[in-house]
């Protein structure tokens, strides 16, 4: 914090209060990870049971971070976890929240016009220095910050599953983006420990530009029967090093997410061989066999 005050006068305070819309395994994940580095964090969403079970998702997840972080020292580690702990506040009331504080980072459902209407409300009630960012995976943060006047004021910041395991985060800027509210948003994301790229507000930005399509190929080679799911990725694994084979990662991430991206990227690219829709994927998500979450998908997670 300190760092990012004293290297440029011309740049915004350190960012002290951050607001996390969306209890939902990303929302949670940057709520910890924002609290664990000092953060003031409120974490809101619209019912008071989704933000309990997301404070209880982030309890558990701390948990093992300090059992790791801690091993030798459980006295350090249960302070760490209290303290942590004490930075994180639950709300269901987001104007209220967004009218006192300096970051508000949104992880809620990929859709643009409730996006769009979110930011549009809050832009009327959050100071002026507030700073807006969205965890988006696939939509342009143009559009998302179109109904906004913060222009200048609004960037991605894009975090990766599980949040408090995964080194990067993706700093994205579009035209308006200002270099102070890029700066900061880049100050912020180390301050919570993360490595920071740049990144310009293209469909996936850099990771998931490579990754989905990627995992869509593997799709499309057990389609066309050149390999089993299961060898493909013991071979991604052990032949290039990916902690998680294609499949693996897709059940994941979840399929309905895959499927969604490539959806709007085929929309916006038709011709691009690499966007297809699959059927295979098309398949599954009808059959509501959307990975890990629902306990079924190119793998069977029943116990
Ligand atoms: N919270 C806290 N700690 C966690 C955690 C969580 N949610 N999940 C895992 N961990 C910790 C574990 O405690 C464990 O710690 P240890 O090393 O002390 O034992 C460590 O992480 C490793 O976990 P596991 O032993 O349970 O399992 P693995 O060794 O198989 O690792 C994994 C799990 C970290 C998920 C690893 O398989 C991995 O890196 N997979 C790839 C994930 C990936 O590619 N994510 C990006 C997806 S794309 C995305 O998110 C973008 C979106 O827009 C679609």
């Amino acid at each position: 914090l300190v760092r990012s005050l004293s290297t440029s006068a011309s740049r915004q305070a350190a960012i002290k209060h951050v607001t996390v819309i969306g209890g939902g395994l990303m929302g949670t994940g940057i709520t910890q990870v924002a609290a664990q580095s000092g953060h003031n964090v409120t974490m809101c969403d619209v019912s008071d049971d989704i933000v309990q079970k997301g404070l209880a998702r982030i309890q558990d997840s701390l948990k093992r971070v300090v059992k790791k972080k801690y091993k030798d020292d459980p006295t350090a580690g249960q302070k760490f976890f209290d303290s942590t702990m004490e930075n994180i506040r639950i709300d269901t009331n987001v104007e209220r929240v967004a009218a006192s504080t300096d970051l508000v980072i949104e992880a809620i459902i990929e859709n643009l016009d409730i996006k769009q209407k979110l930011f549009s409300s809050l832009d009327k009630v959050a100071p002026q220095h507030t700073i807006f960012a969205s965890n988006t995976s696939s939509l342009p943060i143009k559009d998302i910050a179109s109904t906004c006047e913060r222009q200048d004021r609004f960037g991605g910041l894009h975090f990766f599953n599980p949040v408090p395991v995964m080194k990067l985060v993706e700093v994205v800027r579009f035209g308006a983006t200002s270099n102070e509210t890029f700066q900061s948003l880049t100050d912020f994301g180390q301050a919570v420990g993360k490595t920071t790229v740049s990144c310009k507000d293209t469909p996936g930005f850099i990771v998931n530009r490579l990754l989905v399509p990627y995992m869509m190929e593997a799709v499309r080679m057990l389609e066309r029967g050149d390999a089993s799911a299961k060898d493909i990725d013991v071979a991604m694994k052990l032949g290039a090093g990916y902690p998680m084979g294609p499949f693996e990662l897709t059940d994941y991430v979840g399929i309905d997410t895959c499927k969604f991206i490539m959806d709007g990227w085929h929309e916006l690219d038709p011709d691009q061989p690499l966007f297809k829709p699959s059927e295979l994927v098309n398949k599954l998500v009808a059959e509501g066999k959307l990975g890990m979450k629902s306990g079924e998908g190119f793998y069977s997670y029943k116990k």
